[in-house]
């Protein structure tokens, strides 16, 4: 399932936008990234794509479910109603899962609402709505274990970290599960904590313990046929949805592995990390937030996917909001292949303000936002940072003051005023760092000139 298309009309600060999601005929990739100011509408844009999607969620449920109504306010002022309109495609209902490729099929849905006591400009659509959500409970009946698209929305308020020691009622984690709080709350670690250990305790009492595999382990020489078969062991006695998650964060953070719930001295969680053991709350808020989102997305593709292999292969759309928040610049860089490649049949609406996230990626499709209008942005893969600043969020690349005093600087030398430019440089290269390369230049500039005049007299 893909949003192919979503229109907003009167919506947040947005008279009437139409956003083309990718893929696109000009891009492959399933990655649109939005750019631009604080306050240029690209939250409202994830939140309007979010509430259309939460009523697919809800005619999941049942057929007459609900989804999240569209407050009053998100209405644009001095305007009576708003409306929201997503273009789906979907080819579930055309082929058997699994077999083959086959028509996709579109769906059109619009969530209007209007302001108490006025007249209406939009009405509700949801008929296709129920149609596709209805094919879906269609499989659901026939077969328990079909496989049902992820829909997940990480606001900038996901960072609910804390993992709680005591579960107080075991829950349910069946496919429908899998939307929990997928719309509205963002990465929950207490649940994705209570779902590993729920599993983890199914996986031990299945199988063969973790802990008892690595004592086993221990006994015996590396590489020898004992080791290869304990190795063997494992790989059978992993929970498929367990070992997912495992796989989704080792491929997305490179160096940790062996997550799991220990019971001692605490309960808590833990993951191995160059070669220590680390409980999970000791990992830094970048590491820790990157892990939550990581692990949820990759929880709910595992319960949606029961009957998948690889529960990371499976279906979905998945909505991030300020995609580089707590990120380090040389995460920020790779963040949107690896969300790709360890989850490659999702579809990805992200934000970020970070020059870094998109000038790493060939095949996203940006959208720079401003004044309630949409452009789309040439590809900025290779760019350097700075040129992405400048030219696609049009900020400065360095200090105003700085910027002005080099540019009077290069001035004077080009103006051979050199006395007052040479004041002017050492001036400058007091206060800047020695490496600075735009002073270094000047100094070449300056001393070429000064050659120059030397020469002439
Ligand atoms: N009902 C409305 N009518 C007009 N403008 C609105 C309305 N609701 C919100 N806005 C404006 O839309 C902007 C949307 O902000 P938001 O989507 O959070 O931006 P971003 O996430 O890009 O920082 C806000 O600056 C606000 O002034
Ligand atoms: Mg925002």
């Amino acid at each position: 399932m893909d949003v192919r298309q979503l229109r907003l009309n009167n919506l947040g600060c947005f008279a009437s936008l139409d956003v083309p999601l990718a893929p696109t005929p000009q891009t492959d990739s399933n990655v649109t990234v939005f750019v631009g100011n604080n306050g240029a509408g690209k939250t409202s844009i994830l939140k309007a794509l979010a509430t259309s999607l939460s009523w697919f969620v809800a005619r999941l449920g049942n057929e007459k479910g609900n989804g999240s109504p569209l407050p009053e306010d998100v209405i644009l002022n001095c305007h009576a109603s708003a409306a929201i309109e997503v273009f789906v495609s979907d080819n579930s209902d055309n082929y058997p899962q699994g077999e083959g490729t086959a028509e996709t099929s579109q769906y059109r849905w619009m969530l209007a609402k209007t302001r108490k006591g006025k007249k209406a400009a939009y009405s509700s659509q949801l008929g296709p709505l129920s149609e596709l959500a209805g094919h879906y409970r269609e499989m659901l009946t026939v077969n328990d274990n079909t496989s049902l698209p992820l829909i997940a929305f990480y606001p900038v308020e996901r960072v609910v970290l804390d993992i709680p020691l005591k579960i107080k009622a075991r829950h349910s984690f069946r496919q429908l599960d899998g939307y929990d709080n997928s719309l509205n709350q963002g990465v929950d670690f207490r649940r994705f904590f209570e779902w590993f250990r729920e599993r983890e305790d199914t996986e031990n009492e299945s199988g063969v313990s973790k802990e008892a595999l690595d004592l086993l382990r221990a006994t015996v020489e590396k590489d020898s046929a004992a080791w290869q078969a304990l190795e063997q062991l494992e790989a059978t006695s992993e929970d498929p949805q367990l070992s997912a998650v495992r796989t989704a964060i080792s491929n997305f953070m490179p160096g940790f592995s062996n997550l799991k719930v220990r019971r001692k001295p605490r309960l808590h969680m833990s993951i191995d990390k160059g070669g220590e053991t680390f409980n999970v709350l000791q990992l830094s808020q970048g590491e820790k937030s990157l892990m939550a989102l990581v692990g949820d997305i990759a929880r709910r593709l595992a319960m949606m996917n029961p009957d998948l292999p690889n529960p990371l292969q499976g279906d979905g759309i998945v909505l991030i909001d300020e995609l580089d928040m707590h990120l380090h610049p040389s995460w920020q860089r790779s963040v949107i292949s690896r969300l790709t490649d360890t989850f490659p049949n999702c579809q990805f609406v992200l934000t970020t303000h970070s020059p870094l996230v998109i000038s790493d990626c060939k095949d996203v499709l940006v959208y720079a936002l401003a004044d309630g209008q949409l452009t789309a942005i040439p590809s900025q893969y290779g760019q350097d940072a700075n040129t992405v600043l400048l030219e696609v969020m049009d900020t400065h690349i360095r200090n105003v003051q700085v910027a002005g005093k080099l540019n009077d600087l290069l001035d004077l030398i080009q103006g051979s005023q050199l006395d007052a430019a040479s004041t002017l440089l050492n001036a400058l290269a007091d206060e800047l760092p020695d490496s600075n390369l735009e002073i270094s230049r000047a100094r070449l500039l300056l001393r070429k000139q000064e050659l120059r005049r030397a020469k002439d007299k």
